[in-house]
């Protein structure tokens, strides 16, 4: 079946493998905030930026009741409000809202799965989309397995799927335990292979951390240093500067440790961490992956207050305004044990990383927003230049992730004038100024890789269930110990103290945020 869209010109000369197949997308919980926020946006500008190809369809699926154009006007709103390319403009908007249609049921409701059924079948008569399926469950985790049984039940997983594929995205967090996500693993995979589920990470596509493997493996001059015998130790730092921004239920049983640290946080150390992959394709990268997570030492249960520290933000301010404190937000216990900061300390026990230490921080309401890599190296074996007084810094490299994109390599240079006087200076990348495009949003990149069955920045479950372990000794003493000293930073602050305690037992300090 042909497209209503006439061929378009820019299309031209595009290399075909950078183009989405035809396909039905499906966003489950279609009236939650990450749809009109970040989905259909991302939708809108791979549209607009011509990966998507003629033959595509957008359905919402959620419990609100909506008209089609209702939840069009609702999606345009959105894309107004929050894309990057601005508001949506006719005739290509009046185009693309055509393709999109609107389902309303309970997420365990047969009827409503019948009419979705009806409706990707409209799709591809309509639009071509040749049995093509990529449903994304952007709902609560609770309710993860039940759709995927009752999209199975009524006939729209991939066994009775005999035109096209059916794939599956599953926002985060996969599991609140590691006993969860088992679970949660054995019910989705009874349906949907293992090469068929999409587990997203946002972080992984944002650019700066996909430029991690080029920096370590596109360059010779790195990856001889990158090891026990160059590197003192490593920082990966998510600060924010947001609180819970409304999101006090679901936060309030998470905490920083299971919300960023478990997952985005983690795929950095792996990332950073992992040995060369055999090839460029998706499972020779995730192989590494897993395999550096599982080379993390368990923490020992009676070491988890030594290498860890909790944190949750009292009031305070954030560039010059007041904020409340964690306990005073909205759906937050008034004496809530759950911490909106963590810090936690690794060892990797393998050849490369034995003995240097990876220290990892996430918090809210922290002084800025910064997330970021920092390779700190070893100090040099003997002082030969600089004036007395004059300290000879480490060299560190950062790999900067947001809000500034790039790279800055921090090293030693001689002052100008006649004294051999020593300081530290700094090389900077920039990814907007070197390379003059502003980088896509993440769900952007990773919708359309799923859409084109490139699963690379997608975690697969080996490194899912592997995290969980490694994070499961401090879940479990956190939930079963209250931390008396809650709330024990201010926001705008850089942290709790515990935090900075805990480098300093082994000599050294944190970054500033
Ligand atoms: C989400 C967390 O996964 O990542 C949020 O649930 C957090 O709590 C967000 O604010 C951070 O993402 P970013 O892209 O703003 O760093």
């Amino acid at each position: 079946m042909t497209s209503t869209l006439a061929p378009n010109p820019l299309r031209k000369g595009l290399s075909s493998s950078r183009i989405t197949d035809p396909c039905s997308v499906v966003f489950f919980g279609a009236s939650g905030d990450l749809t009109k926020r970040m989905l259909m946006p991302a939708m809108w500008n791979l549209r607009l930026n011509d990966i998507l190809p003629e033959n595509y369809a957008v359905v919402g699926f959620s419990r609100s009741k909506f008209s089609d154009d209702e939840f069009r006007e609702l999606m345009r709103k959105g894309i107004e409000e929050f894309s990057r390319s601005g508001p949506p403009k006719d005739p290509l908007w009046n185009d693309f809202a055509k393709h999109i249609s609107y389902v309303s049921g309970g997420f365990d409701d047969p009827a409503a799965y019948a009419n979705l059924r009806e409706a990707l079948e409209r799709n591809d008569r309509e639009f071509g989309t040749a049995g093509n399926r990529l449903f994304y469950l952007s709902t609560p985790p609770s309710v993860f397995a039940t759709i995927v049984e009752q999209l199975d039940a009524a006939g729209l997983g991939p066994r009775d799927n005999k035109t096209g594929w059916s794939r599956i995205i599953v926002e985060k967090p996969f599991g609140t335990d590691l006993e969860s996500a088992r679970a949660l693993q054995a019910e989705v995979s009874k349906v949907f292979d293992e090469k068929l589920i999409y587990r997203i990470d946002h972080y992984l596509g944002k650019e700066p951390v996909q430029d991690i493997m080029a920096l370590r493996f596109a360059n010779i001059i790195f990856e001889p240093i990158w090891n026990r015998r160059y590197v003192d130790s490593v920082q990966i730092t998510a600060a924010e500067t947001v609180g819970v921004e409304g999101r006090g239920g679901y936060y309030d049983n998470a905490g920083a440790l299971r919300d960023m640290i478990q997952n985005h946080v983690m795929n950095l150390l792996a990332l950073v961490a992992m040995e060369p992959p055999v090839a460029s394709d998706a499972d020779s990268i995730r192989d590494e992956k897993y395999k550096v997570l599982r080379a993390v030492r368990p923490i020992d249960p009676i070491r988890v207050t030594l290498d860890s520290a909790r944190g949750q933000y009292d009031a305070g301010s954030i560039g010059g305004k007041p904020v409340p404190g964690y306990r005073e937000e909205p759906d937050v216990r008034p004496d809530s044990n759950t911490e909106t900061y963590a810090a936690v300390k690794l060892l990797i026990d393998n050849w490369r990383w034995a003995d240097v230490p990876f220290y990892l921080r996430s918090g809210k309401r922290l002084g800025h927003k910064n997330s970021e890599i920092a390779i700190r190296f070893r100090s040099l074996p003997h002082r030969l230049f600089g004036e007395a007084g004059d300290s000879l810094d480490n060299n560190v490299l950062v790999m900067k992730i947001q809000p500034e994109e790039g790279i800055s390599l921090r090293f030693n240079a001689k002052v100008p004038g006649p004294k051999m006087h020593i300081r530290s200076v700094s090389m900077d990348f920039n990814y907007g100024t070197g390379f003059g495009v502003v980088s896509a949003p993440a769900y952007e990149r990773l919708i359309g890789d799923a859409m084109r069955g490139d699963a690379t920045l997608f975690t697969r479950w080996d490194a899912v269930e592997t995290a969980w372990q490694i994070v499961m000794p401090i879940l479990e003493r956190w939930t079963e110990t209250i931390d008396e000293s809650f709330p024990n930073y201010s926001a705008g602050s850089q942290g709790p103290p515990s935090s900075d305690r805990m480098l300093a037992m082994d000599g050294r300090e944190w970054r500033k945020i």
